[in-house]
């Protein structure tokens, strides 16, 4: 079954901060490319005879695999995670002070994190580590660095392409835009599920 692009969750046209050409760009062009190129990927690995086909064959097709599939997954993130005010409700204020002493400081962190990445790429993530229980924010230069037993539940795009339409070279700009456009709800969503699969995990 080839994969299939999710709907876009948020209204690119009522996006405080963000235009509808900038989050329609993102999402078609490499939201979309990084989906077609996973199916092209995965068709590629279906015809290949694995025990004799050369190393670096199956290296950079792997390779490819993993940074499509991850890529996908992220801007899945992204997506969902944007679309209001980009204020947190009481549960995820809670988790957050819980991990970080407070959402206050949490929200530095995170800002100054996306802003440590302007003008390269990469992504920042709060991720959900289920080892130790407890949310990270986590440095990511690549669509490939995921923390080993994390679960990303808020994920800020850090390449040139998910600002530069509106914002040019001013990264930190777009970084306190998307905060002020998150849509906390699917964020917390998104945890529940975490800590729930978390502790069926466990059983
Ligand atoms: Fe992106």
């Amino acid at each position: 079954m080839p994969y299939v692009m999710k709907p876009l969750t948020c209204d690119p046209m009522h996006l405080r901060g963000m235009s509808e050409r900038l989050i329609v760009s993102h999402y078609e062009n490499n939201y979309g490319g990084a989906v077609k190129r996973l199916n092209l990927i995965e068709e590629k690995l279906a015809e290949i005879e694995f025990a004799t086909a050369p190393g670096f064959i199956l290296n950079g097709l792997k390779r490819e695999q993993l940074v499509a599939m991850n890529s996908k997954i992220l801007h899945e993130n992204f997506f969902d995670a944007l679309g209001d005010d980009g204020k947190p409700g009481t549960a995820m204020r809670q988790a957050i002070t819980r991990d970080f002493g407070s959402y206050e400081r949490w929200r530095s962190q995170f800002i100054a994190m996306g802003k440590a990445l302007g003008g390269g790429s990469g992504w920042v993530l709060l991720s959900w580590s289920h080892r130790d229980g407890k949310l990270v924010n986590q440095w990511a230069p690549d669509h490939c660095h995921t923390l080993a037993d994390g679960r990303a539940i808020l994920a800020l795009d850090m390449y040139e392409h998910s600002y530069h339409i509106d914002f040019g070279a001013k990264a930190a700009t777009y970084v306190d835009t998307f905060m002020d456009a998150i849509r906390w709800k699917n964020v917390e969503h998104r945890l529940t599920e975490a800590t729930t699969q978390g502790r069926l995990g466990a059983q």
